[in-house]
């Protein structure tokens, strides 16, 4: 695969409707804030439909779809529902997530290895439409082989631990990852990261030179609250661009 392929910004926009789900009603609006994203400089945006329905909502993926410029990113647990609006949506990629309710946010990489055979036929049915299949995993090499054996042709590597720990155990983190993300090339799929980032973490994870996408959230959708959204995107691609040079 190609070295230091250009790494694109994904924007994660599922915590502007969270602010919008606080009071009911349409603002603010997911839609408009991907636009915005877009227009500051984000490759592709990322929602999440959670089985609950917490943040993002069936009409704002219909509506992401029809409106943005750019990639859409859906995330999206392993279940028939899901796999029936994916269908019906044709994302550019799916996201596949492990998810539990009683989870504030998406805790850890998915088993894999323990659910093959139905990831196989979900990779099956979603390559077929001509949606590119992404699994968010851990940093492990077992992990990694399973997803190339069911055919996923994307890896999102969680950064998570790597973001919540600090010292040593960071360090270590990262090496993980930089160990996951060569182990995915070397297999032949495209690696994405994400989970946790911001302004101090985005660094080294983004000069790992096997990347080629970093999913990015809850720390812009905070930062745009006392800069903007547009500034933030905007530091966002500048660190990401000064890691990688
Ligand atoms: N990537 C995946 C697969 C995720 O589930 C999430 C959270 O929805 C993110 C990236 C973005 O995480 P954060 O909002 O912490 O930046």
């Amino acid at each position: 695969m190609s070295e230091r392929p250009y790494l694109r910004l994904g924007v994660n926009i599922d915590h502007v409707a969270t602010v919008r789900n606080a009071r009911g009603g349409a603002h603010p609006d997911p839609v408009a804030a991907a636009m915005v994203a877009i227009e500051a400089g984000a490759d592709g945006i990322t929602a999440h439909l959670r089985e609950d329905r917490r943040h993002i909502r069936d009409e704002d993926i219909t509506r992401l779809k029809a409106t943005i410029t750019r990639p859409l990113n859906f995330e999206m647990a392993a279940t028939d529902e899901m796999i029936a609006l994916a269908l019906a949506t044709r994302p550019n990629a799916a996201c596949i997530v492990p998810e539990k309710r009683e989870e504030v946010t998406t805790e850890g990489g998915l088993d894999v290895i323990s659910h093959q055979h139905r990831l196989t036929d979900l990779a099956t049915a979603l390559g077929a439409a001509g949606i590119r299949v992404s699994m968010f995993v851990e940093a492990d090499a077992r992990q990694l082989e399973a997803c190339r054996a069911i055919g996923a042709d994307i890896v999102e590597l969680h950064t998570g631990r790597y973001c919540d720990t600090a010292g040593a155990a960071r360090a270590e983190e990262l090496e993980r990852i930089k160990a996951g993300a060569k182990i995915a090339d070397e297999l032949g799929m495209e690696c994405h990261a994400g989970h946790g980032l911001g302004f101090d973490t985005v660094g080294p994870v983004a000069a790992i030179p096997q990347l080629h996408e970093l999913n990015i959230g809850h720390f812009l959708i905070g930062a745009a609250i006392t800069m903007g959204l547009p500034a933030a995107v905007q530091r966002m691609r500048g660190d990401m661009d000064k890691a990688r040079a």
